[in-house]
């Protein structure tokens, strides 16, 4: 399992040694999540924080996981891609020409993930499916962290996976929302490459570290 802390749970007022904390404490990927408040009821940020972050990345090795919930996400993929996004995952729901903007990520550089929203059928990638390089189950309806996951999102994980393997796929399959030590062990055995967390890494009492630790316990339990 790769764990990618989403950012938007951290305390922006000191972003990068926050984030810094969490892939020092063993987190393989920095999730970013962008809104518009059209797509999503929200707004966070935009391309300056990829840039802003990217640097930290280079020095830890760290994966710049840029999730977009934002309508025709295509007017910005060059822009996230520049700014060093290296993984763009756009939604099915909030794209007009969904197979062309998979190949517009993968011309900027970047990896091509899809996300899909929780009441969002499988068979909207049936005909893009081979070409991703991520999948994102969204365990959670997208706009805010700290909400609780979905459980139906389970059984969504385990068709993903069975789907993708059944085309020989690489592609990795993420989760992302309400996802805890509590029941990451479900969610990895489901099939999950890489797992989303945000209040349940940055939130709360105890330290980053010792809410990563939490989660490697949980998943070594679960074997994944
Ligand atoms: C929600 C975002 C998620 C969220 C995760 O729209 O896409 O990445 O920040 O936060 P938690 O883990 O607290 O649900
Ligand atoms: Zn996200």
């Amino acid at each position: 399992m790769l764990l990618a802390p989403s950012i938007l749970s951290a305390d922006f007022a000191r972003l990068e040694a926050h984030a810094e904390e969490a892939l020092t404490a063993g987190a393989e990927w920095l999730h970013i999540d962008v809104m518009d408040g059209h797509f999503v009821p929200n707004i966070t940020i935009g391309p300056l924080v990829v840039r802003a972050l990217r640097p930290l990345a280079d020095r830890t090795g760290a994966t710049l996981d840029v999730h977009l919930m934002i309508d025709e996400p295509a007017r910005y993929v060059q822009d996230f891609a520049d700014a060093g996004a290296d993984i763009i995952t756009v939604h099915a729901e909030a794209v007009t020409h969904l197979h062309r903007t998979i190949a517009l990520v993968k011309e900027s550089g970047a990896r091509a993930g899809v996300a899909l929203n929780p009441a969002t059928s499988l068979d909207a990638l049936a005909y893009v499916l081979g070409d991703l390089d991520l999948l994102l189950v969204m365990s959670v309806n997208p706009g805010f962290s700290g909400q609780s996951y979905i459980e139906t999102s389970t059984r969504k994980l385990q068709e993903a996976k069975r789907l993708l393997n059944g085309i020989g796929s690489s592609a990795l399959l993420e989760v992302d929302g309400g996802v805890k030590p509590s029941n990451v062990g479900e969610v990895v055995g489901a099939g999950t490459d890489v797992v989303v967390a945000g209040s349940a890494v940055f939130g709360g009492e105890r330290s980053v570290a010792a809410n990563i630790e939490a989660f490697q316990k949980a998943v070594s339990l679960e074997g994944g």
